[in-house]
C-alpha cells in the first residue's frame, strides 16, 4: 500500500433487503428498472435527459440542446425557457392539487397553519407585485435572512417567479457573516423578520440585520415579516413592514420566462479555510435534478406529508424542503424550533400530532436523539411514517441502526443520501423498495451519477480499497460556478483531476459496488503511513454502549506521522472514568485493529459543530496540538463549548 491510499475499515456487514409491502407500492419497484434507467442515464444521457424534462417540467419554450459540456463549465437545455416558480405553483392549479396543503407550519410556540397551493400561490404572487413596486427584478440579488417560517418560502419562491436570485444566510449566522453574504454578492433586497422563536426564546433577526448593514453600501430596501412582535428599530426609508407592502397588491401575477440557465440562487458554503464560496445554481437543470430525485428517493405519493428537519438557509432546505417537493406537488410539514423545545420529543409529538409520513434529518440529530435517551421515542407511536432519510454526514452503523429500531420500528426503509451544495440534488442513495440497505452506506449512485473512486493520479482503484471520490460526468443540478469567482471554480473542484469534478470526500466501494463514503480528505489521518477516515474511527467509538459522539483527529508524531486523539462525550448517565478510556482504546484497537488504537481520549461535554451540525475537526485539532484555537471561529455554533474543551486542556 503507498501512503496515498486511504485504508478503509469498516466491516459492517448487516444487509436490509427493501419489504415486500413497501416494494409492491414503490414508486421504483424493482432492481431490474433501476438498473435499465441507470444504465440508459449514464449511456444515453441525452435521451434519458431529454424525456425527463420534457415530462417533468413545464416548459413556456422548448429546448433545442441538452448538454453543452465545455469542462469544467455546463449548459442544460439550452434554448430553453420556463419559470421555475410556475413550476412549483402555477402548474398544480385548475388540478386536484390546488386545494391540497403545500405547507403545513408549526411555530415553536405550537401555533399551527396549513397553506393549500393555491393560497401559496397568492402569497407568491403578491410579493412578487412588491418586488416589481421596489425595482428588484430579473438578475437582482436578494438576500433572506429569516426564521423557518412559510414566508421564507414565499420569498425564495417569488424571487424565482421575478427572475431575482435569491441568498438565503441562516438565521444562526452572525452580522459580520450576513454583511459579508451581502456584501460578496452585492444584493439590493434583504427580506427578514423582527425575530423567530428558538429554544423558547426570541431570535433577533432584524437586529443582526441592523448591524450587518452599518457596512453594506448596495442594500436598498429592507422587508420586515412580522413573526415575534418583539420591538424593532424601522429605518425610515430603507425598512418597510412585509403585511404593510403587500397590502393591496394583486395576488395573481403574470410570471416572465426565463432561460435554462438563467441563475436561481447563490448558497454560501463554508470551505475548511478561506471565505465562504458563493455556489452558483441556475434554473432548470437544478430542479429537474430535485424534482426527479425527490420523487424517487422519497417515494412520493399524493398522500404523503413529509418532513425534512434542514432549515432552508441549507441546501438541504432549498432542493428537499422547497424546490423538490413543491415541484411535486407534495405536502411539505415546516417547523421552525429547537427539536428539544419544549422537551427531547418534540419532533415524535408532532410527527404523531400531524401524521408525518416520511421524515429526513441528519446523522447529528439522530446521535443527540439517542443520546437524550429512548424514553422520549417510546412515549409515541410513529406509526405514521413509513420512510427515513439521513443527510449531511456519515451515518455510523449504530446510528443507522438505531434509527431504524426506534424510530423506522424496523418498518421504514431508510435512505441515505450522498450529495452537497455544489452538486444540487441527491447524488448517492438507496432505493426504497428496490436496494438493500447497508448500515453507513449511502449506497448506490442515482441517475445520471458516474461516481468514481480514485487514486492521486484519477486511477480508479480496486474494489475494497480506500481513495478520493470523483463524479466522472457533468450532471443537470451541478453548481456552475463560484459567484464572482470562476477561478475559485475550477481550483476547488476541476483542477485536482482536470475535467473531473472532485468532491472532496474520501471514499470505498465495496465488492458490490456499494460506495462508502469516509469522510472529508482535508480530515483523513495518518497513522504509521495508513490513512484512515475519521469517521470509521468514530464509528467504531459510537458503536461502544458508554458513547454518545466521538470525533477523531490527528496530532503530529515523530514516530507514527500522527497520534490518533479522540473526543468523547458519553451518554446521559455514564461516568467519565480513567477505566473507561482505556477500555474504548481496546475497543477500537478491537474493532478497527491496533493501528487505530487511540494514543489519547479526552472526555467532553460536548463537541464544537457548525450550525448545520457538522463536527469541527480543525477546532479540535488545534486544542489537540497546542490547547489553543486560532483559526476562524465564525462558523462555530457555540464558542462556549471550544473554551471549555480548551480550560481542560
Ligand atoms: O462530506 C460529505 C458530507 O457532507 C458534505 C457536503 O456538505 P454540504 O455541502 O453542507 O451539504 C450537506 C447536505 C447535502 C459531503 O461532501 N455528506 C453529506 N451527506 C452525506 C455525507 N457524508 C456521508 N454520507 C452522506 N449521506
Amino acid at each position: 500500500m503507498t501512503d496515498q491510499s486511504i485504508t478503509s475499515v469498516s466491516r459492517e456487514s448487516r444487509a436490509f433487503k427493501p419489504s415486500a409491502e413497501f416494494k409492491a407500492q414503490a414508486n421504483l419497484g424493482s432492481e431490474a428498472t433501476y438498473k435499465r434507467l441507470y444504465a440508459e442515464s449514464v449511456n444515453s444521457p441525452e435521451k434519458f435527459w431529454s424525456r425527463q424534462a420534457k415530462e417533468l417540467l413545464v416548459w413556456r419554450k422548448p429546448f433545442r440542446s441538452v448538454v453543452k459540456w465545455n469542462a469544467p463549465h455546463a449548459e442544460w437545455f439550452g434554448g430553453g425557457m420556463l419559470n421555475v416558480a410556475e413550476n412549483c405553483l402555477d402548474r398544480h392549479l385548475g388540478t386536484a392539487r390546488e386545494n391540497k396543503a403545500a405547507l403545513i407550519f408549526e411555530g415553536e410556540p405550537g401555533d399551527v397553519r396549513t397553506i393549500t397551493y393555491k393560497q401559496l400561490h397568492f402569497h407568491v404572487c403578491r410579493l412578487a407585485h412588491v418586488f416589481e413596486n421596489l425595482n428588484v427584478g430579473k438578475g437582482d440579488r436578494v438576500a433572506i435572512y429569516m426564521p423557518m417560517v412559510p414566508e421564507a418560502v414565499v420569498a425564495m419562491l417569488a424571487c424565482a417567479r421575478v427572475g431575482a436570485i435569491h441568498t438565503v444566510v441562516f438565521g444562526g449566522f452572525s452580522s459580520e457573516s450576513l454583511k459579508d453574504r451581502i456584501n460578496d454578492c452585492g444584493a439590493k433586497l434583504v427580506i427578514t423578520a423582527d425575530g423567530g422563536w428558538r429554544r423558547g426564546k426570541v431570535v433577533e433577526l432584524k437586529k443582526t440585520v441592523d448591524e450587518a448593514l452599518e457596512h453594506t453600501p448596495s442594500v436598498q430596501t429592507v422587508l420586515v415579516l412580522r413573526r415575534c412582535k418583539n420591538e424593532i428599530n424601522m429605518q425610515e426609508g430603507r425598512d418597510i413592514w412585509w403585511h404593510e407592502a403587500w397590502e393591496g397588491a394583486p395576488n395573481h401575477h403574470k410570471a416572465k420566462a426565463f432561460p435554462s440557465e438563467h441563475p436561481l440562487f447563490i448558497l454560501y458554503t463554508s470551505g475548511s479555510t478561506g471565505k465562504p464560496k458563493g455556489v452558483l445554481h441556475t434554473s432548470a437543470g437544478y430542479l429537474l435534478g430535485c424534482k426527479l430525485s425527490s420523487q424517487y428517493v422519497f417515494d412520493l405519493k399524493e398522500s404523503d406529508l413529509y418532513f425534512c428537519s434542514a432549515d432552508i438557509g441549507w441546501i438541504t432546505g432549498h432542493s428537499y424542503v422547497v424546490y423538490g417537493l413543491l415541484s411535486n406537488g407534495a405536502t411539505v410539514f415546516l417547523y421552525e424550533g429547537a427539536p428539544n423545545e419544549p422537551g427531547p420529543d418534540r419532533f415524535w409529538r408532532m410527527i404523531d400530532r400531524h401524521g408525518i409520513t416520511i421524515f429526513y434529518t441528519a446523522p447529528t440529530a439522530i446521535r443527540a436523539f439517542m443520546r437524550w435517551g429512548d424514553n422520549y421515542v417510546l412515549s409515541h407511536q410513529l406509526s405514521s411514517l413509513r420512510l427515513l432519510g439521513s443527510v449531511g454526514e456519515p451515518i455510523n452503523p449504530e446510528a443507522w441502526m438505531w434509527y431504524h429500531r426506534m424510530i423506522g420500528k424496523k418498518r421504514c426503509p431508510i435512505v441515505d443520501t450522498w450529495w452537497q451544495t455544489e452538486t444540487g440534488s441527491i447524488m448517492i442513495t438507496p432505493l426504497p423498495g428496490v436496494t438493500t440497505c447497508k448500515p453507513g452506506s449511502a449506497t448506490r449512485p442515482f441517475f445520471g451519477v458516474v461516481p468514481k473512486v480514485v487514486d492521486e493520479k484519477g486511477k480508479e482503484v480496486p474494489k475494497g480499497q480506500g481513495g478520493k471520490l470523483v463524479i466522472t460526468k457533468p450532471w443537470p443540478s451541478m453548481l456552475r460556478t463560484l459567484w464572482g469567482d470562476d477561478r475559485r471554480y475550477q481550483q476547488t473542484y476541476f483542477s485536482e483531476y482536470p475535467g473531473i469534478y472532485f468532491t472532496g470526500d474520501g471514499a470505498r466501494q465495496d465488492k458490490d459496488g456499494y460506495f462508502w463514503i469516509v469522510g472529508r480528505i482535508d480530515d483523513v489521518l495518518n497513522i504509521s503511513g495508513h490513512r484512515l477516515g475519521t469517521a470509521e474511527v468514530e464509528s467504531a467509538l459510537v458503536a461502544h454502549p458508554a458513547v454518545a459522539e466521538a470525533a477523531a483527529v490527528g496530532r503530529p508524531d515523530d514516530l507514527k506521522g500522527q497520534s490518533l486523539v479522540c473526543f468523547v462525550t458519553l451518554k446521559s448517565g455514564i461516568e467519565a472514568t480513567e477505566d473507561l478510556k482505556q477500555k474504548l482504546r481496546a475497543h477500537v484497537a478491537k474493532e478497527i485493529g491496533a493501528l487505530a488504537r487511540p494514543d489519547s481520549i479526552r472526555f467532553a461535554a460536548a463537541l464544537p459543530k457548525t450550525r448545520s451540525g457538522k463536527i469541527m475537526r480543525r477546532i479540535l485539532k488545534e486544542i489537540a496540538v497546542g490547547g489553543e484555537v486560532k483559526g476562524d471561529t465564525t462558523t462555530l455554533e457555540d464558542f462556549t463549548v471550544v473554551a471549555t474543551l480548551q480550560a481542560e486542556d
